[in-house]
This record gives C-alpha cells, structure tokens and sequence, in this order.
C-alpha cells in the first residue's frame, strides 16, 4: 500500500508538467508518478513536429490560429476550448521554456518557427525534428530536482479506486458523487498489483495507436487510460475519430512503431507523387500538400486503392539538402540508414494510426466526470480537436490542460476528505497464464480487425462485421481474464478489446462523416 498525496499516471508531457506545477505549489506534499515503462517513452518522445502557437504578432495572429483549428475540426470543435488554448499558448510554451526546453532558434536569435499542413503561418517551434526527445529530457532533468516528486517505472495502473471498491457496490453510469481515491497498479517486475491511495489522481496515459497494426504511436499506447475510465462509468466520447498521418515510412519487412516522416518535412517543400511519378494533391485540396491530414491521408487512400500499390512517394530532391539535413537529421539518417538518400531517392510513404481526437470528457479544469479524478493529454477529450486535430496542437493542449488543471486543484485542495481506508486487490481464485500465445494472438486479432474494417475509410457492413468479431473476442476472454492472473500483456489485451468496441461502437453511431471519420455509406 502507498500513500500520496497527487497520483500522477503516465510520464510523457501532459503527466510531467502537471507534477512539476504541482510539486512547485505544494512543497509539503507528496508527488508520485507511475509510468508503465521506463520514464521517457511515451507518445510525446516521437514527437517530431513541434508546438504550434502564435509567437510572431507581426506575420500571425490568435485569430488565424483559431481560423486554422476549426477549419481542421471540421465543425466538430469546441470554439470557447480552442480560443482558450490558442490564447494561453505562449504563456506555456514560456514555462516550458523555463523548464529547459531548447527550441531550435534563427541567426538573430528568434525562434524558427515553421509550417505544417492546415497552418495558415509558420508557428511550429521545434527542436531540428526530435522536439518531443527535447521535451522528455528537459522535464525528465527537471522533475528529478524535485524532493517532494517520486518517479516508479514498470508499474502499470489497472483500476481507478473508487465506491465500487470501497463500498463493493455496483456503480451506474452517469451516477453522481463517484469519488476517486487513487489506483491499483500492477508492479510489472513481480506480477504483484500494489494499492496507491491519493487524494488526487491525475490521469495521463496518452494514445491508443496499438489497437491498430499500423501505427506511429510506441508499444506503451494501448488505450489504458480510456479503458479504465470506461470500466469506472466515467464519460467518455468521440473514440471514432482517429487520426491517421499520411506519412510514415513505408518499410519491409515491416516496424513497430512506423516511423513518422513528419508533416514539417512538407512544409519544408516535399511532394507527393505516385508510384509513377505523378503529383496528385491537386486533385484534392487547393492547398495541396499543405491540406489538413485528414484529407492528404484520404487522398493517399484513395490513391493506393486504385493503383493497388502499397505506397506512395514523398520527394524531396528538389529541397536544399543542407537545410534539409539541418531541419531534419533524424528523418535524414533513419532514411540513409534504409540506403534512401533523400538528394536523389524519393521516400516511401503510407498512412498510419497516429492520434485519437476523443477520449475522456473533461472540463475546462482538466476534470472528469468522478470527482478528484482529472485527465490531460492525449487520453482526454477537450473539445479542442474536434474531427481533426491540427498538426502540433497536441502537445500544446496538454500543457494548456496541466496548468488548468493545477489551478483548479490550487483551489480546492484543501476541501478533498482524507483518503478512505482501501481494500487490497483481490486476487483469490486466479492462476498464472501458461499459455502467452492466447493473447500474443488475440492482440493480433484485434488490431487486424480494426486495420481491415475500422481504418481510414469505414462502411456500414465492415463496421458491422468488426462489431460482431470483437464480440465474439470479448466474450471468449471474459472469463479468461478473471480466472488468469494478472500480466502487463493480459492489461493490455483487456484495454485494446474494450478500446476496439469503443471505436467501433461510436463509429457505429456516427451518422456523419467529419474531418478524420469516413463512413462510404454516410455520403
Ligand atoms: P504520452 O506522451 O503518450 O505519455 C503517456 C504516458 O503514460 C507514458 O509514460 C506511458 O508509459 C504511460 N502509461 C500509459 N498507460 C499506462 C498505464 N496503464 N499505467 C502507467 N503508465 C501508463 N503532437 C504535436 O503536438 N506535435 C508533434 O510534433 C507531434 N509529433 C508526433 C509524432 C509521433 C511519432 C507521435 C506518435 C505523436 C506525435 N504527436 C505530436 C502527438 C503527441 O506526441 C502526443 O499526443 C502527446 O505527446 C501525448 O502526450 P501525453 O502526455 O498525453 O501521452
Ligand atoms: C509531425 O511531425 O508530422 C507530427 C505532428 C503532429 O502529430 O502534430
């Protein structure tokens, strides 16, 4: 049993910043993160891109940064949300800054800021095209001069601990006064499942990419977060509209995760061409390479079904290479490491899973529907998104939400009841798993299900057929994951199955196709 005061899940930027405000209001109290890997991988590592906000007040505005966002979301958007972050950007990327984080910078000292697609200015600040390893490295250095912040890696949250398990009663969905008081976590060294107690738990688990095959997003992006909100009835929306980036390299035999060629190297000046060398973009969007991503990723889709090819071509022979290099080093070597060289050889590039633009409902305080349990990040759904997230606004929403969200618990900390006394987890009548290959082969399932019938262009009866196939996956480990005990790999098949139903059953729902989600059916 361990006690803290704030229970921080997840590692990446949305979990490290949250601690890191936190720990620097509260100095008397306790900071505990857990992170189910080693600390720095997280979705925010691979970032490339960079950060949007509005910097240059001469070539840019707030107003254009909104104009962009809710052009991308497609109407799906929240306008007060997206005004509210675009507004308190630079505030945050200052804090940011102040935490160490080296953004790349022009001969006179300004920042570099750079274009990506649906942006209608150069406002990406990034660090060459490794920004989000800047980031995991400045927090990390940061976070670990804070006495009162206690990093465990290899501990994986299960369950929320809430009156289900306090008052072992049934919860009802949509039932008010849920309280939480901290998690279970399974210790991933010994397969033990400890209980942490906290008077605030702050939940940051980030993406869920592995429920498809294909996919930009690391080993650790299962969907934990949103699956363990579900289980606890807390409100969750939008999981349909998944965003898949139109560029990662494509690679044979195939990688996991895909490598992302970022959307800043097309913003830098490379195009798409056929297997044959035609450009294609014209016949899509005005802006052409430069379209929201959900458009180039549907016009890429488009292309490849009716060529049949598996893959399209990123150029980039055009561009100057020592820019080029100087931008984008780690693109450049993983590139030269596969024996493409970007002066002559043009990239092969396919769609991937990439971000979920849904997730758990919040308000503008980062708070969930149960009270003490708040979200940011990817895992969260704010409303900033809507149907298609913009390029680099990600990282940007999850440090806007960590401020909230500590603000708000400035607030009202002192008003939170002490922790109630928590049971342990339960255990009895379950045994070891003998047999890793039923979930090796069950993961494989799921992910080939979701790739096959809920990608990038969905229809009623492929959606049906994913629907009644999960079913029947769910069903058959069901009782299963009560008898076995429990692994990181048995978690993590739970949280896929119940993010796949997720997905599909809102996809099944969704009567109108928006920015990222496509139903042929609903045209
Ligand atoms: P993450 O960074 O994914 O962190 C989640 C943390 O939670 C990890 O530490 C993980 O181990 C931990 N965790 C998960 N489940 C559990 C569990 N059950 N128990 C304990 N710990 C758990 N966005 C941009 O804005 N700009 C970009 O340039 C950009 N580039 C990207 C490039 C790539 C290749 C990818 C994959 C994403 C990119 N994104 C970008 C999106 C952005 O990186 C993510 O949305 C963002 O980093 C999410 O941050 P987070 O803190 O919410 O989650
Ligand atoms: C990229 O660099 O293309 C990723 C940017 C993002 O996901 O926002």
């Amino acid at each position: 049993m361990l006690k803290t005061d704030f229970l921080v899940i997840g590692s990446g930027i949305a979990g490290l910043s949250f601690a890191l405000l936190v720990s620097q209001h509260f100095r008397d109290k306790s900071v505990l993160i857990i992170t189910k890997s080693t600390k720095s991988e997280s979705n925010t590592k691979y970032a490339q891109g960079g950060i949007a906000t509005v910097l240059n007040k001469r070539t840019d505005s707030f107003d254009q940064h909104i104009a962009d966002t809710l052009k991308a979301g497609d109407g799906l958007c929240d306008p007060e949300v997206v005004k509210m972050v675009v507004e308190e950007g630079p505030k945050r990327l200052r804090k940011l800054i102040d935490w160490g984080v080296q953004f790349d910078q022009n001969p006179d000292g300004k920042f570099n800021l750079v274009l990506e697609g649906g942006h209608s200015q150069h406002r990406i600040l990034h660090h060459k095209d490794i920004t989000g390893y800047e980031i995991e490295r400045a927090l990390l250095s940061t976070v670990k001069k804070k006495d009162n912040i206690q990093i465990i890696e290899n501990h994986f949250a299960i369950d929320f601990l809430t009156e289900h398990q306090v008052e072992k009663r049934k919860l009802s969905s949509g039932e008010k006064s849920i309280n939480c008081f901290g998690a279970y976590a399974l210790d991933i060294n010994n397969d033990q499942v400890i209980t942490i107690g906290a008077k605030v738990t702050m939940l940051a688990t980030g993406g869920s990419g592995q429920v498809y095959r294909n996919t930009t997003n690391p080993q650790i992006a299962t969907g934990d977060g949103v699956a363990m909100a579900y289980r606890a009835k807390v409100k969750i929306s939008e999981v349909e509209l998944i965003q898949f980036h139109p560029t990662s390299l494509f690679q044979e035999p195939k990688e996991s995760p895909s490598f992302l060629i970022s959307e800043a190297v097309r913003g830098f000046g490379a195009i798409l061409r056929d297997r044959r060398g035609n450009r294609f973009m014209h016949k899509y969007d005005s802006r052409e390479e430069l379209a929201s991503r959900d458009i180039v990723t549907r016009a890429i889709d488009t292309e490849l079904k009716a060529s049949g090819d598996q893959y399209v071509y990123l150029d980039c022979t055009h561009l100057d290479y020592g820019d080029f290099m100087c931008h984008f080093p780690n693109i450049t070597e993983k590139c030269s490491s596969l024996g493409i060289d970007v002066r002559k050889d043009y990239i092969p590039v396919v769609p991937a899973a990439h971000y979920i633009c849904g997730g758990i409902n919040i308000d503008k305080n980062g708070l969930t529907s149960i009270k003490q349990l708040y979200t940011c990040g990817e895992c969260s759904r704010t409303g900033l998104h809507g149907a298609n997230r913009l390029a680099s606004n990600s990282l940007l929403e999850a440090l806007v939400y960590s401020y909230n969200s500590y603000v708000a618990i400035k607030e009202s900390f002192q008003y939170i009841p002490e922790t109630p006394p928590l049971p342990e987890w339960d255990d009895s009548g379950t045994q070891i798993n003998r047999e890793e290959i039923l979930i090796t082969h069950d993961r494989q399932q799921v992910s080939d299900i979701m790739s096959d019938y809920v990608g990038i262009v969905r229809s009623n009866e492929r959606l049906a057929r994913a629907a009644n196939r999960l079913d029947n996956i769910y069903q058959e480990n069901k009782k299963f994951f009560k008898k076995t005990r429990l692994t990181r790999s048995l978690c993590e098949l739970q949280n896929l199955i119940t993010m796949a139903y997720l997905i599909t059953r809102f996809s099944i729902e969704r009567m109108e196709n928006k920015g990222s989600f496509f139903n042929k059916d609903l045209t």
